[in-house]
C-alpha cells in the first residue's frame, strides 16, 4: 500500500508514534508529514519521535511531493492526531499546505482519508465541520480509547485507538484485541 501519515498540533503524539511503530515500511510505502504545531506538541509530549527506517519524511510547505496530485496513485491518508484547526481547514478546502492539499486530493479522488481528531468538548463549529467531512467521504475516527481489554499502561490505552486505525487501513494489526474472539 502507499500511505500518507500526517500529524497536526493536537495532543496525542503517542497515537502517531504507535502507528509508525506498527506499520511495516518494508511492506508499505509510507510518507510522513508533520505540521509546524505538530512538532511543538511532539516535543512536549514525547522524548523524541522515533521514525522507523524506511519511512519517507516531507516538509509541510514543500508541494514537490507526489501525493498532492490526483495523478499519483495512493491508497490512504491518516491525519493523527488531527487538530480542530486542520479539521476545519480540510472541511473548507483551503489546501494551503502539503497536509491540507493532500487531504483535499484524497477526498476528491474518493480515496480513504482517516482523521483522528482530539478535542473536548466540541463546539457547534467542530461538529458542523465533522458532518461536512463525513458527507465528503472522510472516516472520522476520534482519539477515544476503549477500556474493555483492561489496558494497564498508557501505551496499551493508546493502542486501542491505533488498532482501529490499522483496521481501517486494512493492514496487518499486531495489537488487535477483538471482543469475544
Ligand atoms: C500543547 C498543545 C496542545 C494542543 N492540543 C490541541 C488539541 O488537543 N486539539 C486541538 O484541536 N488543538 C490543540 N492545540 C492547538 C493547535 O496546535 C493549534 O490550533 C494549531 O494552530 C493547529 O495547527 P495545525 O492543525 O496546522 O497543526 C494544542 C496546542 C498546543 C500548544
Amino acid at each position: 500500500m502507499k500511505l500518507v501519515i500526517a500529524a497536526t498540533g493536537a495532543s496525542g503524539s503517542i497515537y502517531l508514534q504507535r502507528l509508525l511503530d506498527c506499520l511495516r515500511p518494508q511492506e508499505h510505502e509510507v510518507h510522513l508529514v508533520l505540521s509546524e504545531p505538530a512538532r511543538e506538541v511532539i516535543a512536549g509530549e514525547l522524548e523524541e519521535l522515533r521514525i522507523p527506517p524506511g519511512i519517507l519524511t516531507h516538509d509541510d510547505r514543500d508541494m514537490n511531493v507526489p501525493f498532492v496530485s490526483g495523478s499519483a496513485r495512493f491508497d490512504a491518508m491518516v491525519v493523527v492526531p488531527c487538530s480542530m484547526g486542520t479539521m476545519g481547514r480540510i472541511a473548507h478546502g483551503t489546501s494551503d499546505s502539503v497536509i491540507l492539499r493532500a487531504a483535499d486530493v484524497f477526498l476528491k479522488e474518493r480515496r480513504k482519508l482517516i482523521l483522528v481528531p482530539r478535542e473536548t468538548p466540541w463546539s457547534l463549529i467542530h461538529a458542523r465541520n465533522a458532518v461536512m467531512l463525513l458527507e465528503a467521504g472522510a472516516v472520522l475516527l476520534p482519539a477515544i480509547p476503549s477500556f474493555y481489554n483492561r489496558p494497564q499502561t498508557v501505551q496499551a490505552v493508546a493502542d486501542t485507538v491505533v488498532s482501529r486505525i490499522l483496521d481501517q487501513l486494512g493492514v496487518e494489526n499486531p495489537i488487535a484485541f477483538r471482543w469475544a474472539e
